[in-house]
Order: structure tokens, then sequence, then C-alpha cells
């Protein structure tokens, strides 16, 4: 399943977020860096002690016709007990007019045939070279907010955005980033008719571990963010793969045998 992460306005953490939900994912998955201002993972999460290719190199790779193929080579380990991968974003933003988004797409949406999903991190909307292929093929697009004023009215023309692309309505939800500035969840999802799929606490803590690598220490995965976006992910997936089936094209129909029909004592199919 492929699920696209993105924002209307500002830097609400869509990268924090969609490495909080990669690391409580409950199935084998690949956070790709898609955002086309740029990749942040290695040298934040990171820390700079990582290198790949990533999203430049697999692109060099599938002009040679070889996407599916190198795509393993282009990952990294994000996790100790090896669940999570990183695709890791453009170094050079200025290399994301040469990305087939398109292409991209259609790999990131059956990697191992859909036995891992993915978690693209697709930036701001309406940002140069932004990814609209990757969310046209998504089975969620999920727009990561935050709960002011200022963030309502930034989401509710991202929302009327996104339910303009062809096939996506109702596909659509929001992920809340600091609930309660004031709005909550449900105040959210009925001003803006769409889903709210959860929230993430603001947990400055947590959030310097994924966003700038300070150290971990030892209650990090039972930081506030990280409990939360286990509750987050188990629904995303419950969400997305709801949306899937729904999406699945219907089986062919099972063949009818032509009527066996007799005419003038000879049988004609
Ligand atoms: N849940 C959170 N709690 C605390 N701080 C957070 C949280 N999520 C994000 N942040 C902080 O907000 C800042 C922006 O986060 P992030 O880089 O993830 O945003 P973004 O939307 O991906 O921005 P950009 O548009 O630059 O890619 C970072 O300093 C990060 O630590
Ligand atoms: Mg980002």
């Amino acid at each position: 399943m492929l699920i696209a992460l993105c924002s209307a306005k500002g830097a609400p953490g869509v990268t924090t977020s969609g490495l909080a939900l990669a690391l409580s994912w409950p199935r084998p998955v690949v956070l790709a860096e898609l955002d086309p201002a740029g990749g942040d993972v290695l040298t934040g999460y990171g820390r700079g002690e990582l290198s790949a290719g990533g999203l430049a190199d697999l692109e060099l790779a599938a002009r040679r016709g070889g996407l599916a193929r190198h795509l393993d080579s282009q990952l990294l380990w994000l996790d100790p007990e090896r669940r999570a991968r990183l695709l890791p974003g453009l170094a050079d933003p200025a290399g994301a007019r040469h990305v087939n988004w398109d292409r991209l797409a259609a790999s990131l949406a059956s990697v191992e045939d859909g036995a891992i999903d993915v978690i693209a991190d697709c930036g701001r909307l309406r940002a140069e070279h932004f990814p609209v292929a990757v969310v046209r093929r998504a089975a969620a697009v999920v727009l990561v907010t935050g709960s002011t004023l200022r963030a309502m009215h930034a989401a509710t023309q991202a929302i009327a955005e996104l339910r303009g692309e062809d096939g996506h309505v109702g596909m659509v939800a929001m992920l809340v980033v600091g609930p309660g500035e004031p709005y909550g969840e449900r105040e959210i999802g009925e001003a803006l008719g769409v889903q709210v799929i959860g929230s993430l606490p603001r947990d400055a803590k947590a959030g310097s571990v994924l966003s700038d690598g300070a150290p971990a220490g030892r209650l990090f995965t039972q930081s506030a963010l990280l409990r939360a976006a286990r509750t987050v992910a188990t629904r995303l997936v419950e969400f997305a793969a709801a949306h899937e089936t729904r999406l699945a094209p219907p089986p062919p129909p099972a063949p009818v045998p032509a009527p066996a029909t007799t005419i003038g004592g000879s049988r004609v199919r």
C-alpha cells in the first residue's frame, strides 16, 4: 500500500510524523522521501552518519529500465529490528525536475506485490514539482496539519485541492500535529468534512530525535510521540486498506458458457 503524506503550508511536521509512523508501523514499511524540496532524514535523524544514493540514484537506474530491481539497493534500515527502511530523498532539490514521478509511483505502489507498505513524504502541496502522481496512486492521502486557525485556513484550501484530484474523493484524511491549539480532532474533522485519522502530540524531546538526530535515550520508544504514532499507524493501515480494496478493480466476470442452441437438429455455439 502506498500512503502519501503532505502539508498545506508551513512546516507542520510531515517528515517528523512520517518517521514516527514508519518506526511504529505494524508491517514492513519503507519511508520514501519524495519531497521535491529535498530529503532531511539523512542529515536529521541519521546525523549525517549514513549515506545512500536514494531517490537520485534510483531515478538514474530507472532510466536504464531497472527501477524495481534497484530499489532495494537504495534503501537504508531505520531501526535495529529491521522493519522500517528509508529511501533517502534528494540531496539537491534541483534534481526534482528530472524525477519521473509517474514511474516511481507505480513502482512504490506495489513493492514486493504489496507485501511492503510505503509511506511517501511528498512535502508541501503546490510546491514546484510536487509529486502529484504519487498522490493519485496512493491508497490514502494524509494532510498533516497543525490545529491553529491559520493552519485550518491553509488546510481547507488544501483539502479542496486534494479532492479535486480525480478519483480521490473520500480517500483524504488528516493528521493533526499538536491538537488543541485551540482546535481538537473532532472540531477539525467536522469543520473540514474530512476524517481525522488521529493526532500526534507536541513532544519537543522525541521530535528533536526524529528531526535533528538528538540522542534517543532509553525512553524514546515510550515517549508520548511514539506512543501516539503507534495508534495512528494502526488506524492508518486500516483506513488505507479499506480504500485500497474499494479502489481495486472488480474481479473479471466468470466466463459464461455460450448457450448451446439447437437449430434444425445441429448444435450451434
Ligand atoms: N510532534 C512534534 N512534536 C514536537 N516537535 C515537532 C513535532 N513534529 C515536528 N516537530 C518539529 O517541527 C519542526 C519541523 O518538522 P519537520 O521537518 O518534520 O516539518 P516538515 O513539515 O517536514 O517541514 P519541511 O516543509 O521543511 O519539510 C522540527 O523542528 C521538528 O522537530
Ligand atoms: Mg519535511
